[in-house]
């Protein structure tokens, strides 16, 4: 058998991690796992195609899996994953689409960290996820940027710009609407001793602790900065896939799907 190996992704985001079985893996493998996790922020396992029990089991070995507040569990059974399904007739947006996040960043303690995706249907060419690197983005700014905003703080709602898009689909999947959530976290974090940006722009309605009439031009210039072709990398789907992205280092989106039907089964993890 071949032993475990790891291919970066485009643009250095994320890594792809090769010749593993998530149903069987050995402690030496889980940490590599663990590792290209930490390191890259987001790792792609390709054609896993796990039972539930394998799937909501490789979860708890990364952390504390989350009841999501917005969405329903499979069954009682498997509590933890949720079933994103889009159907063909569907013609609004796809969830979490048209603006990057990180997930539930309006949350003010107890965010879930992880979000893991399996493909169970996956239409061919359309869906891709779109990811962004924090890392990336952080190193890549000009020094003057950085010291503006060595410690800011960003305010983040669940009613920020992505909103529409959520309202829309709770509406659709009959999940009754909450009110909204806010929450303030600094916008420049260490992760894993790498420093990290953390602007989720489909949640971020401020930005703080810089100077007052600098804080629009500073909240433009980081969304624009992390939408940059340079950090971005768009994961194209096979059945049986796997992404896990760490929140506090990658941002993700999804993009439009048109006419088809897709399914996938979605883990958060603390
Ligand atoms: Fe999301």
């Amino acid at each position: 058998m071949n032993s475990i190996s790891i291919t970066p992704g485009k643009n250095n985001v994320g890594a792809y991690i090769n010749n593993v079985n998530l149903k069987d893996f050995t402690p030496n493998q889980f940490e590599k796992i663990k590792n290209t996790l930490n390191k890259f922020g987001v790792v792609f396992i390709k054609k896993q195609n796990l039972d539930s029990a394998s799937y909501q089991g490789f979860a708890k070995s990364i952390g504390q899996p989350v009841i999501y507040p917005r969405l329903k569990g499979l069954d009682e059974k498997y509590p933890f994953i949720n079933v994103i399904e889009r159907k063909s007739e569907d013609k609004n947006l796809s969830f979490g689409s048209s603006w990057l996040h990180q997930d539930t960043s309006y949350l003010a303690s107890d965010r879930p960290r992880y979000t893991m995706l399996m493909g169970i249907e996956i239409p061919s060419g359309q869906g891709n996820t779109i990811f962004s690197s924090g890392f990336n983005a952080y190193e890549k700014l000009p020094d003057e940027i950085k010291n503006k905003i060595e410690n800011a703080t960003g305010i983040f709602s669940s009613a920020g710009p992505i909103a529409v898009t959520r309202l829309e689909r709770e509406k659709e999947m009959g999940i009754k609407s909450s009110k909204s959530l806010e929450a303030e976290h600094s916008i420049v974090k260490s992760v894993n001793g790498k420093k990290t940006l953390y602007i989720s722009p489909g949640h971020l309605i401020k930005i703080k602790n810089v100077k007052e009439d600098e804080a629009d031009y500073l909240m433009n210039y980081l969304v624009e900065h992390v939408n940059k072709k340079e950090f971005i990398f768009s994961y194209e789907w096979s059945k049986g896939d796997i992404c896990l992205w760490d929140n506090l280092s990658i941002l993700h989106m999804a993009s439009e799907i048109k006419n088809c039907r897709r399914v996938m089964h979605r883990i958060t993890i603390k």
